[in-house]
């Protein structure tokens, strides 16, 4: 083979070599329970909240009249429908994420990796580092920030696929910077050191 042709195989090889390698690299859900061996004070606030509850209110029974007004049936067992699951889960059909209430129910809710992002790897430097990373780092490995990109919570908010939307009720209409201030919806804000601006 000459030289010149050696170089696009290469290239070819290298960026094959580099898919492999981000594939292999991409973080995992690992669940809200190891987040709370570090962070107790957020989880237990978590807990209490609807996001951790969001997968219940699909069964049957739950919720009865916003179910009604969404054209939804309120007898209806929608927890194992794929067309609800996804926003009312962690991870949902991604590595170590949700697949079904018997397999994976630590999964079921909207947990903390919904929302910060599959943490098997940032985990990982919040543990070496402990307060002393930066925020590039941690995005890096996958952390998400939701204070910062809103398309975190457009991931289920505001999206075409709920049945619930502003035209329905005006509490179904999507302010993000509004929706942030309902700390009671996710956790308070810690008075530890943190990176976040807000
Ligand atoms: C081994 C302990 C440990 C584990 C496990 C851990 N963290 Fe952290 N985390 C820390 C420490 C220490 C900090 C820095 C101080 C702080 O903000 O509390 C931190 C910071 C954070 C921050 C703020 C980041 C910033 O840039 O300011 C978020 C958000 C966070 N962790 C979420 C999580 C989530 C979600 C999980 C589970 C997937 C998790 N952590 C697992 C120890 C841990
Ligand atoms: C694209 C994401 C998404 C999908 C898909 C989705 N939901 Fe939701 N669901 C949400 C969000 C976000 C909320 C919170 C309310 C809001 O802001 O729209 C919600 C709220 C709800 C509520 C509570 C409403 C209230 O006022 O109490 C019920 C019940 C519900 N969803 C049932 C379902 C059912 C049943 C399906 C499947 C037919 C479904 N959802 C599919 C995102 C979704
Ligand atoms: C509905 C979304 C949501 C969920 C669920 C959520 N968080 Fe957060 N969290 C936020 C937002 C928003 C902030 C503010 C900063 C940002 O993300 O940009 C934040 C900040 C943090 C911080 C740093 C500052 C502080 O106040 O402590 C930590 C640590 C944290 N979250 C841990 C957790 C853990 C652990 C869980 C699960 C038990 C969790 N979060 C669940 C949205 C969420
Ligand atoms: C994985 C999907 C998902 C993500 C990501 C998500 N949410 Fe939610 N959120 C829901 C569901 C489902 C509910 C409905 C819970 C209920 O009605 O009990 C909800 C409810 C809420 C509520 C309480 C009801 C309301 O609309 O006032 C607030 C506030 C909220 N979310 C804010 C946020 C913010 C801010 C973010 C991003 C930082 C976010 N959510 C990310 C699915 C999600």
């Amino acid at each position: 083979m000459k030289r010149w042709q050696a170089i696009p195989a290469l290239s070819i090889v290298l960026f094959l070599m580099m898919t492999v390698q981000a594939v292999a690299a991409k973080p995992k859900y690992i669940g809200v329970e190891k987040c709370a061996s570090c962070h107790k004070a957020n989880y237990l606030a978590w807990k209490t909240s609807s996001h951790a509850k969001a997968f219940n209110i699909l069964k049957p029974g739950k919720r009865k009249k916003a179910k009604l007004r969404a054209d939804l049936d309120p007898e209806k067992d929608y927890t194992a429908d794929k067309k609800c699951v996804k926003c009312h889960v962690t991870g949902y059909r991604k590595r170590g994420g949700f697949k079904d209430i018997e397999s994976t129910p630590q999964m079921a809710g909207v947990g903390c990796e919904s929302c910060h992002g599959p943490g098997s790897k940032y985990a990982v430097l919040h543990d070496k580092k402990m307060y002393g990373f930066e925020k590039s780092e941690a995005t890096e490995l996958g952390q998400l920030y939701g204070a910062d990109d809103e398309t975190v919570c457009l991931q289920c908010h505001a999206h075409k696929d709920s049945p619930t939307h502003e035209k329905l009720d005006s509490k179904y209409r999507w302010d993000w910077k509004e929706k942030l201030k309902v700390r009671k919806a996710y956790h308070p804000k810690s008075k530890k050191k943190s990176q976040f601006s807000f």
